[in-house]
């Protein structure tokens, strides 16, 4: 008799005992942080623009109670020092080592078409806070790859036509040679040549070289009716600066996407005053929820916000959105992928929503810059969708 108990005692108590531990792992996976690594430059010319995005996103989440979908976020992070030829190993620190769910980054194209070649092989959910990079929702499109704010060719594409409408004919380009300034240069002239437009000639640079003096001189040798020119960041101020300080304004008015001056109007001072760009974001958008964002963000960090803040911040919107359709449980992914990829974000830009391919469909507006700020003047395409040349999703 107690030898035929004993067994049955020792089996029950034994899955018993199982089934706590069987149950462990779903309890601790339901609660565990949900793992974001960050891929952003924290040195170099985009030091800065790789901070506000990192600042950005934080808010959104310290806004939600530190909690997105119910889950804690952790954070993990990588300098990628907009090098990249070490692109590759800097992202599968993040991806094998530090095991993250889902990548944030970054800012240069270059590094973010390694990271989205990652992201493609190992199926890493990756959201893109900046690069613009038209490939990543072209024919590098996929699933699992988002991005929040912009392709080059969006707001480069506007401001050709822009430039057409203001009566100019000849145009001379200037941008660092990797893949987002010719972009924004053959977007530029596609917008600029099909209002009647002629791009005269393209002028680059190394990135991020800023010895610009040499192309200056070309510049001012040619006397085009106007120039276009993509730079940001610390590259940014010192071009237009050196713009300014060799004269040229006065008589070639100088042209560019909004990044020439978002983020560097403080350091531009004079030099910037009454320049036009075009843009997805300006300072005075004067709407409740710009409002609430710029007060909030000045409050947190002591800055003004710019576009990259607000890039960063719809990143961790479009999380939260994939995050909150499968209560936080992010082994349902395929259900979470198809909420964020049909997500309506209520972003301090203006409302916006993602192409098949995932990349922002979104007014650009045309700015003005007066004093410290990028001043809206209207709207230059409104709800313009990127080509997604190459794409295969739907
Ligand atoms: C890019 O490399 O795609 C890039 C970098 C900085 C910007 C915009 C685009 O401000």
């Amino acid at each position: 008799m107690k030898n035929s108990i004993k067994p049955a005692i020792t089996l029950s108590l034994a899955a018993a005992v199982a089934g706590i531990f069987a149950a462990a792992p779903v309890a601790a996976q339901s609660q565990a942080p949900i793992k974001v690594g960050f891929m952003l430059p924290a040195t170099g010319t985009y030091a800065n623009l790789g901070n506000m995005i990192e600042n950005g996103f934080k808010m959104y989440v310290n806004e939600q109670g530190g909690k997105l979908g119910g889950r804690e976020i952790q954070y993990f992070k990588v300098d990628d020092e907009s090098d990249p030829a070490k692109a590759t190993d800097n992202v599968n620190k993040l991806i094998k080592r530090d095991q993250v769910d889902v990548v944030v980054g970054t800012v240069h194209s270059g590094v973010a078409l390694a990271m989205a070649k990652v992201a493609r092989e190992t199926k890493t959910l990756l959201i893109v806070p900046n690069a613009g990079a038209d490939v990543i929702t072209g024919a590098m499109c996929a699933p699992n790859i988002f991005r929040t704010s912009f392709t080059n060719w969006q707001p480069a594409y506007a401001m050709g036509k822009v430039a057409a409408d203001r009566g100019h004919k000849k145009i001379m380009t200037i941008t660092w040679n990797y893949a987002a300034g010719n972009e924004s240069v053959k977007g530029f002239q596609e917008g600029f040549e099909k209002a009647g437009g002629k791009v005269t000639e393209s002028l680059t640079l190394p990135f991020p070289n800023v010895e610009y003096q040499a192309l200056l001189t070309q510049i001012a040798s040619q006397k085009p009716d106007a120039v276009y020119a993509f730079f940001a960041g610390g590259g940014a101020v010192k071009f237009v600066k050196d713009y300014v300080a060799a004269g040229l304004n006065k008589t070639i008015p100088l042209y560019g996407p909004g990044f020439l001056t978002d983020g560097t109007l403080e350091a531009q001072g004079e030099a910037a005053q009454g320049m036009i760009t075009t843009l997805h974001y300006a300072d005075n958008l004067n709407t409740p929820r710009d409002n609430a964002f710029r007060l909030n963000f000045a409050k947190a960090y002591k800055a003004n916000a710019d576009v990259y803040a607000v890039q960063g911040y719809d990143a961790a919107q479009l999380l939260a959105t994939g995050l909150k359709s499968v209560n936080g449980d992010f082994s349902k992914r395929d259900q979470m992928l198809k909420a964020m990829g049909s997500a309506t974000i209520d972003s301090p830009r203006g409302k916006f929503t993602l192409s098949p391919a995932h990349n922002p469909i979104q007014d650009i507006y045309l700015r003005e810059v007066k004093g410290i700020n990028n001043e809206v003047k209207g709207v230059a395409i409104k709800a313009l969708a990127d080509p997604a040349r190459g794409c295969k999703q739907s």
